[in-house]
């Protein structure tokens, strides 16, 4: 299935915040071009890791501490993460160096144009940890929980691969559950209320996860599996 992601970029807000420290600019410098994946053409999973292992991807993870988590808890598996915000790559590159990680290749800039490139049904899971709420109405559409991003999540997971969201926030949270109750190719794995109130042991908290909880916000997390 082809969508063209001109048609659904999700690309707003800043991509720079504070300078890189001197110690994270040699970092940026020098891991990110060993780390990123092509800047262009179709994505090979093979020739990217050198392995057919099973391959899994995060849109905008933000800090990076899920994504070097997942990473270090099944080392035979393969992960790429994109963000388009500059200092949190950084803070993925100090997660892979500190932990010595093998198994992450990061595109830094639009998730859509990455997950656009990998062959359809090549995933085996798909991470979207504390979108961008985009809490305003008439800003809905920017929302990455929307008919087109899903279209391209739903053409790129393999079938019974697990599509993960979480927030915090209760209008995304009704609005994702709207999306996803019109889409047939996903089943809600909840069997009860529990299910997606408490976090599962093998999704690690992300750092906007925490600041929610700090603030005494409920977070839901949503498991789908692709039919
Ligand atoms: C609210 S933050 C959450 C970060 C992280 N997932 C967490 O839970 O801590 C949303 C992140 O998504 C990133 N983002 C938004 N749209 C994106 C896109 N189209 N491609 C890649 N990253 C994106 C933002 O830069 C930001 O870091």
């Amino acid at each position: 299935m082809t969508v063209d992601p001109a048609t659904i970029r999700r690309l707003y807000g800043r991509s720079k915040g504070h300078k890189l420290r001197v110690g994270q600019q040699a970092m940026f410098d020098t891991m990110l071009p060993e780390l990123a994946i092509p800047e262009d053409g179709p994505l090979d999973a093979r020739a990217i890791f050198g392995n057919d292992s099973p391959l899994e991807f995060e849109i905008g993870f933000g800090s990076g501490e899920h994504l070097a988590a997942q990473a270090a808890a099944r080392p035979d598996t393969n992960f790429i993460g994109c963000e388009h915000f500059i200092n949190g790559v950084v803070g993925l590159l100090g997660h892979i160096k500190d932990a010595g990680l093998t198994n992450i290749r990061i595109h830094m800039g639009d998730a859509l144009d990455a997950l656009e490139r990998l062959p359809d049904g090549s995933l085996d899971r798909l991470y979207l940890l504390h979108p961008d709420p985009w809490p305003k109405a008439k800003h809905a559409k920017r929302r990455m929980m929307n008919h087109g991003p899903i279209d391209m999540i739903a053409a790129k997971l393999k079938p019974g691969a697990e599509f993960r969201l979480g927030t915090d926030h209760p209008i995304y949270c009704r609005w994702a559950m709207m999306i996803m109750g019109q889409r047939p190719e996903f089943a809600w794995q909840a069997q009860n209320p529990r299910d997606f109130l408490d976090r599962p042991e093998d999704w690690p908290e992300t750092r906007y996860e925490r600041k929610a909880r700090g603030k005494g916000h409920e977070v839901w997390y949503f498991r789908y599996l692709r039919q």
